[in-house]
């Protein structure tokens, strides 16, 4: 069977799931986020490519990669969400050639400060997922294998 290929894309900090602030994004780790991506995506037939980066740059480079191969993308884009009109752009390029791209994220940012509920990204996505932790990127996944 020749499996659908995801990326699943995190931005900045997120690496460090479990020790940032886990009253907000919860105890477990980056390790745990990977290995339930992986365990759901598996289920649905889904083959996760799962990469987490602290720059603006690779993470455009990553977007561009799975704009040429055709590929859904999950992202949590983390802070640049709220700022970064490249990765905006980035994004655009893949909803409007008509793949698929997921904005998530594990807190809901509108509940936070205000600066959080501004997303740039949300307006060139295809759908957006918050506020369920690990969820929010298993639902994401389950919604693509439609
Ligand atoms: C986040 C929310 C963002 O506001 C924040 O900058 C993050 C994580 C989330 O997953 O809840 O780094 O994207």
């Amino acid at each position: 069977m020749n499996m659908q290929k995801v990326m699943v894309l995190n931005g900045p900090n997120l690496s460090k799931l479990g020790a940032r602030e886990p009253e907000v994004y919860g105890s477990a780790n980056w390790a745990d986020l990977v290995t339930s991506i992986t365990e759901r995506a598996g289920q649905l037939g889904i083959e996760p490519d799962v990469r987490q980066t602290d720059s603006e740059s690779e993470l455009i480079s990553w977007l561009h990669e799975a704009f040429e191969a055709k590929l859904d993308v999950v992202i949590n884009p983390a802070a640049f969400t709220h700022y970064s009109y490249a990765l905006r752009d980035a994004c655009a390029m893949i909803t409007k050639s008509g793949q698929r791209l997921i904005e998530v994220h594990l807190s809901n940012p509108h509940s936070r400060e205000e600066f959080r509920h501004t997303s740039v990204i949300s307006g060139v996505s295809t759908g957006v997922i918050a506020g369920f932790g690990f969820d929010s990127y298993l639902l994401a996944l389950s919604q693509l294998a439609k």
